[in-house]
């Protein structure tokens, strides 16, 4: 057969599977490397399940952009949670998971060969999605607590930028941008004509206070924002693949081509959970996310012991910490050790585009706070071991 090339030779494996299969040759590995929550929909979700199956036209194909009740109780959660308000110029459309939103958003707004700005470290899907699209990641360094550089991203822009990517809060970092730097990045999209993809599938996910902004309800941006939303974190959704974007008006005849094309429609018994979900509300995330909260405190104790060896950020959000270990060793090196030597697993810095320096993000969503102690001591222990022996 002969051997073709594709598009696909430029785009990076993402290193999940790998590390997935380090822990399973490793039996007994505690993972901090999943960005997953350690709960599931709540059962008013479930509870819908018995009204998608009894109407046999619920097997059929159902419309591109989602069904209306969907639509409807988007609407509502996006008025009262996010300030985002359908005013005419902007629609909803529901996606299977908010990867999908992304993917359908930079096919809608780019020709091969445009540029998309996005911030260092990234979530590696975002530039995976790029790459697939045949456009160019333009990498922009976030400062040394992971905020964005405005001065830095507008510099970035040339006559093919289209778009400004940002995650708030972040992946891999825990990042919560603050109102003035979105603002920022929403004027400079106006001012320059381009777009501005706004992820937000950690949005209840903030610590000690801090809000998370929506660049879609400052006045005046449903021309150019992009909103990203997703309830596999939110409502422990992720097999589910539920998400949503709300988008210009004028993009939704080829976002609808795109979906049409890839998908048709998104998995209806997946739209029925997600209306039960949306009806409990932010409630049910913000009682697990309470849980989470004491888990983070108690990883942000022990990791303390690191000082030394390691600098963490503070931030605020998501589930994650990113930090930087000082050593000349490899991140995927140091982390590949980490489960064999030690038995817990972190995700390499270099899968979210950190190169210059080791770094590894630390997951803590996804357990119980007991094994997240364990997990985080081996982690201490294991770095304690690693990197001392390596100075
Ligand atoms: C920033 C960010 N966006 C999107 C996703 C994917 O969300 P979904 O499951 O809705 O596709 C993730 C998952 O980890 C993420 O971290």
């Amino acid at each position: 057969m002969q051997n073709f090339t594709s598009r696909m030779q430029a785009v990076q494996s993402p290193l999940i599977p790998i590390i997935g299969e380090l822990i399973r040759t490793n039996p007994g590995t505690i993972s901090l490397g999943q960005g997953v929550v350690y709960y599931g929909p709540p059962p008013d979700a479930i509870a819908r399940l018995p009204e998608f199956l009894a109407d046999p036209e619920n097997h059929k194909y159902k419309p591109v952009q989602g069904i209306p009740p969907l639509l409807s109780a988007i609407e509502a959660k996006l008025k009262a949670d996010n300030g985002i308000e359908l005013n005419g110029q902007n629609c909803i459309v529901v996606t299977a998971g908010s990867n999908m939103g992304f993917m359908n958003a930079v096919l809608a707004i780019t020709s091969p060969g445009d540029e998309i700005i996005i911030q260092t470290p990234y979530y590696f899907n975002h530039e995976m999605a790029i790459a697939i699209a045949s456009c160019r990641p333009v990498l922009v360094a976030t400062d040394e607590n992971y905020q964005l550089r405005p001065d830095a991203i507008a510099q970035a822009i040339t006559e093919r930028t289209r778009v400004i990517v940002t995650i708030s809060p972040n992946n891999p970092t825990g990042a919560v941008y603050p109102e003035a730097a979105l603002r920022e990045v929403n004027d400079i999209c106006r001012d320059r004509g381009i777009y501005h993809i706004s992820d937000e599938a950690y949005e209840y996910f903030t610590y000690n206070g801090v809000k998370h902004i929506s660049p879609g309800a400052f006045p005046q941006s449903s021309e150019r924002t992009i909103s990203l939303y997703s309830l596999s974190k939110a409502y422990g959704f992720a097999s589910w693949r539920i998400g949503y974007m709300v988008i210009p008006e004028h993009l939704l005849v080829p976002v609808k081509k795109i979906q049409d094309t890839i998908l048709i429609c998104p998995p209806v018994i997946s739209q029925y959970a997600a209306l039960g979900a949306l009806q409990v509300g932010i409630g049910y995330c913000q009682e697990k996310i309470c849980a989470i909260a004491s888990v983070r405190q108690l990883a942000l104790d022990s990791l303390k012991r690191l000082e030394d060896l390691c600098s963490i950020a503070p931030t605020d959000g998501a589930f994650y910490f990113l930090l930087k270990v000082h050593t000349k060793l490899g991140a995927f090196e140091l982390a590949q050790r980490l489960i064999r030597e030690h038995r817990v697993a972190v995700m390499p810095g270099t899968t979210f585009g950190m190169e210059d320096g080791c770094y590894l993000r630390v997951a803590y969503g996804a357990l119980q706070k007991e094994t997240v102690a364990e997990g985080i001591e081996r982690l201490v222990r294991g770095l304690q071991a690693i990197v001392d022996s390596n100075h």
